[in-house]
């Protein structure tokens, strides 16, 4: 009785009982050391509820990067089922993107790195693997990425993490009779879940405050605003900061759209109280979660009503409280129309009952076949058209773009900046520039795809390549040979071509039974291999040779 007295005070969610909004953790650097596993997390009195987290139980840590460094991860993967990692809004080579060609089996530890040439801006990673997306992140494997630069680092805005900036990522949930998550057959859920808190408070200092939203649902989208209906500015979206801040009271988000908003509560007073909601009631059809019905498919208890997302009270100042807002933040340069030399056009297409899901241009993802061969440098026009029963969320991975028009009524204020999500309506057409810059591969594509999470694993996806067309291949007729040492190796595993001229795309180190213990894209030779955490035992060193693709095998002994 006892023990049932103390749960229920902790969980009940009855009259103004509310549980403190957990602030992810933080890991800040250049060195990531992210464990993906299967666990539990206490979300309701009684059972556990089944989870996936990363370093911890339910989502995983915020990871802070500068702009200019070079981050190494080690994505070590505990799950039983197989998984990847994608940096969702980062530009990176391909093969260190993380998306569904790069699988890492239970058990292996992914090591992409690069060079963070991102803008300030909050980005976030999560699983890619094709038709297995929705139910890893539906589990809560995910974070957020905070990128800071030296031109973000000397305005006046708020950036204590924390205290006056606030990461918020919003994840409704269906519950069944065992506690566990409801998945794969109704991506709508019943239960507001943010940052893994369910019916969430916090308290924030008197003064302006910065909140970094997420939209990581598997479907539903957002129509935010504040109980008082106050104004609230964006300051920055998915690529980050705005050229000025831009007034608002009401913000849609769909899944994958970050935005960054502050809020002015300098003249609230200590104690009082509002709420951050979602006016989700009566959307247009279309808009994720307008539905109606509250039961699977594609109803829920939230769907087309208000419901309350935070509840936010005011505290005390901080000593270098924000109290004005800035006129202007950065000076950013955007593409226009004008600068496209090719463009392409996008037609959504099926997703009707009982014919072929929702995709692009009749034609379902597959690994083997690439969309689009985009130029080096190239600066494209992509429009996509939405004549079609459902809205969407269309994402593309490697760059950010800038939207210029939607036909179904102009773009939003909200819509300006560098972006790479969006909300595409029923019977809209939107267009978008882009610039594809740095990291030709020919063998390694991006996706782009719609982000409600069952539809890109039906196949709402599709690839393209960026290919460098002045430059000379010149391929090898066999694969290079390599010296490795020392051998048997403990620690460091030094490989060394017999052509200094030669270059590593890829390696991968096999035990002898063939599962891959580790996977390195573009693996950095002169530092060594650390296969310190390798079980002893003979092992297969893998390299796919930069310039033909082909792979030397090496064998080595790990003492
Ligand atoms: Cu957030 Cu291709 O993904
Ligand atoms: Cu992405
Ligand atoms: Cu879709």
């Amino acid at each position: 009785m006892l023990t049932l007295t103390v749960v229920m005070c902790f969980f009940s969610l009855s009259h103004g009982q509310y549980n403190t909004l957990r602030i992810p953790d933080t890991i800040a650097g250049t060195v990531f050391n992210l464990n993906v596993r299967d666990t539990f997390h206490q979300f309701l009195p009684g059972n556990q509820t089944i989870t996936g987290g990363i370093n911890t139980d339910f989502w995983g840590p915020t990871l802070f990067m500068r702009k200019g460094d070079t981050v190494h991860m080690n994505v070590h993967s505990y799950l039983n089922d197989s998984t990847t990692m994608h940096w969702h809004g980062m530009h990176l080579p391909a093969v260190m993107d993380g998306g569904p060609h790069q699988i890492i089996p239970p058990g292996t530890v992914w090591q992409p790195y690069w060079l963070v040439t991102n803008q300030a801006s909050t980005l976030w990673y999560h699983p890619h693997l094709h038709m297995t997306t929705e139910e890893q992140i539906a589990k809560g494997i995910g974070g957020f990425i905070i990128i800071r630069d030296s031109e973000e680092a000397t305005l006046p805005i708020p950036r204590t993490y924390g205290v006056d900036d606030v990461p918020l990522v919003l994840t409704s949930r269906r519950f069944d009779a065992s506690n566990d998550f409801v998945i794969g057959t109704d991506p709508y859920g019943d239960t507001m879940i943010v940052n893994g808190t369910l019916h969430p408070q916090f308290t924030f200092p008197k003064q302006f405050i910065r909140l970094r939203i997420l939209n990581a649902e598997l479907e539903r989208d957002y129509n935010l605003g504040f109980s008082d209906n106050r104004t609230f500015y964006l300051i920055g979206n998915d690529g980050g900061l705005l050229n000025a801040p831009v007034a608002l009271t009401r913000l849609k988000m769909v899944p994958g759209e970050r935005n960054e908003i502050l809020v002015n509560l300098s003249g609230d007073a200590i104690g009082s109280s509002l709420d951050l909601r979602a006016y989700n009631a009566g959307m247009e059809f279309g808009f994720g979660g307008s539905e109606p019905g509250t039961t699977a498919p594609f109803g829920s208890l939230l769907n087309n009503r208000n419901f309350d997302i935070l509840h936010i009270v005011v505290g005390a100042a901080t000593s270098s409280a924000i109290t004005t807002l800035p006129s202007s933040l950065i000076s950013n340069t955007y593409y226009t129309a004008a600068d496209a030399t090719v463009s392409r056009t996008l037609l959504v297409t099926d997703g009707n009952p009982g014919g072929a899901p929702f995709r692009f241009d009749s034609r379902s993802y597959v690994e083997s076949y690439i969309n689009y061969n985009v130029g080096l440098g190239a600066t494209e026009k992509w429009t996509v058209i939405n004549n079609n029963v459902f809205g969407h969320s269309f994402h593309i991975h490697d760059i950010q773009f800038k939207m210029i028009s939607r036909s179904s009524g102009g773009l939003a204020s909200y819509e300006q900046g560098w972006k790479d999500t969006y909300y595409l309506k029923v019977n809209d057409t939107v267009t978008f520039v882009t610039r594809f810059t740095d990291y030709a591969d020919a063998s390694h594509p991006f996706m782009y795809h719609c982000h409600i999470a069952p539809h890109e694993d039906a196949g709402m996806m599709g690839q393209f390549v960026v290919t460098d067309r002045t430059a000379v291949t010149d391929p090898e007729v066999k694969a290079p040979e390599y010296n490795v040492y020392p051998n048997p190796a403990q620690n460091l595993l030094y490989a060394f071509p017999k052509d200094p001229t030669v270059k590593a795309y890829y390696a991968t180190i096999t035990a002898l039974n063939g599962r891959t213990v580790m996977m390195l894209p573009r693996p950095e030779m002169l530092k060594g291999i650390d296969i310190s955490n390798i079980a002893p035992g003979t092992y297969m060193l893998n390299i796919t040779d930069d310039a033909s693709r082909l792979i030397s095998r090496i064998s080595f002994i790990k003492q």
